[in-house]
């Protein structure tokens, strides 16, 4: 363990990492063999700021790397996260958007699976995406795109072009920018009076109830909790006044900030922060835990894997996410060991996984393959997936999965 500190990406105070993984490669860097040779690695660290409350990362790569005109992720390759976003439009658009002319900004708009429902309806919006090639995406289904990073000094263009907004929605998106605080105050200044920001990102206390440690990836600057989400808002002169717990990437939450004073806070917002404290969510001692109970799953993944291997078994893997490459590099999994991962973006097929350079091939590929032993990648997709691998499992096809605990499903 390194004793080397580092300032608090929120409150630039000394920070000490709980937990090292390692060298670790761009997790949605799927690469070709010529890029070999060029691939970029760094130092993924874990910290826990005693002053804010914040776990985040200890060192950010460039935000150029990681989203760029090749993105490798586009929301709309799950079903079950389409019907997340339907969901959650109907709801801002009857408790948000009701008044005349509304509009509604969203960051990290990805391939519009949230803005199609606001451009069907006819109500202004528009979306922020930086990577280029699934802003393209949205762009082509008719929502209005700008290709840029969001932050304080786009915030102030957008309040002279298009006016302020009722809603600011964001998901799987603020815990991916380091400069938070320039992001919330460009938020702040967006939002009208009666405005409201809706987030949802991983939540930190499935993370650590779940050892679900492949949520760390350099991607995700903040794992976030009512408590340091609290904290946060609170710095920016706004507050938390509802939470809801979603079933979405292995258990995410969903925060509604407004400017302070401008709604009452639900009793909800103070019942989970309760139980936050109780749980040690805001303790030191609790990420020392959580690092060992990490180094102990790889452990035990690695014990599974290599019995198999060691009985001639064929094990593959399924979903090529960026989670995956978190689990790959930091256990150790190499192509000797799983063979290939099955992944239906087709930017994936054909490429193979950054750092163990796994190779990645089609759906099709998989079930003429057959592996005795798929390991499940893609964990957090599990009841679409198993719908849809009936016919695997039927005959006699195994999943291996390491979250909550590493098990053999038959
Ligand atoms: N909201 C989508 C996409 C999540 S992936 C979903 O939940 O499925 C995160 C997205 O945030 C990527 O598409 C990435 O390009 C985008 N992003 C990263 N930094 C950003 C920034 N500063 N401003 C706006 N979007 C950003
Ligand atoms: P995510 O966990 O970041 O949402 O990424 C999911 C990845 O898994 C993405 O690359 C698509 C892939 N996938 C499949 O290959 N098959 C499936 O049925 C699902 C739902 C996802
Ligand atoms: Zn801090």
């Amino acid at each position: 363990m390194t004793k080397k500190t580092t300032n608090c990406l929120i409150c630039n105070s000394k920070i000490r990492p709980f937990l090292n993984f390692g060298k670790m490669p761009v997790a949605n860097g799927f690469l070709r063999r010529k890029q070999f040779p060029k691939e970029y690695f760094f130092k993924l660290s874990v910290a826990f700021c005693k002053k804010c409350k914040m776990v985040q990362l200890v060192k950010t790569i460039n935000r150029e790397r990681m989203f760029h005109k090749n993105y490798a992720f586009y929301s709309s390759t799950s079903k079950f996260m389409a019907e997340h976003f339907l969901k959650i439009a109907e709801l801002i658009k009857k408790r948000y958007l009701k008044h005349p002319d509304p509009f509604i900004v969203e960051i990290g708009c990805n391939d519009g699976i949230l803005l199609c429902h606001f451009a069907q309806s006819g109500i202004r919006h528009l979306g922020i995406e930086p990577s280029k090639n699934v802003a393209g995406i949205a762009a082509k289904k008719g929502i209005k795109v700008t290709n840029e990073f969001f932050d304080r000094a786009l915030a102030k263009k957008i309040i002279k072009k298009c006016g302020k907004a009722d809603v600011v929605f964001a998901a799987n998106a603020l815990c991916h920018i380091p400069y938070l605080n320039s992001v919330i105050t460009g938020i702040k200044n967006l939002l009208k009076e009666s405005g409201v920001l809706v987030f949802e990102d991983p939540y930190l206390g499935d993370i650590i109830k779940k050892t679900s440690y492949d949520q760390i990836y350099d991607e995700h600057a903040f794992y976030f909790s009512l408590a340091s989400v609290k904290k946060l808002f609170e710095t920016h002169g706004m507050e938390v006044v509802n939470v809801q717990h979603q079933d979405t990437h292995g258990g995410s939450m969903r925060y509604y900030i407004s400017h302070k004073g401008a709604y009452k806070p639900k009793k909800k917002v103070s019942r989970l922060l309760a139980h936050e404290i109780a749980g040690g969510l805001v303790k030191e001692q609790t990420y020392k835990i959580l690092a060992k109970k990490i180094a102990l799953s790889k452990k035990e993944l690695m014990e599974l894997l290599s019995g198999l291997k060691r009985r001639g078994k064929h094990i593959a893997g399924y979903g090529a996410t960026s989670k995956s490459a978190t689990v790959i590099n930091y256990c150790g999994i190499t192509p000797k060991v799983c063979d290939f991962i099955s992944d239906i973006t087709p930017t994936k097929i054909g490429k193979f996984s950054p750092g163990a350079h796994i190779p990645v091939y089609s759906h099709a590929e998989f079930l003429i393959r057959e592996p005795e032993y798929t390991i499940l990648f893609a964990w957090n997709h599990a009841g679409e997936i198993m719908k849809n691998e009936k016919g695997y499992t039927k005959a006699g096809g195994k999943w291996i999965i390491y979250v909550p605990q590493v098990k053999v499903i038959k």
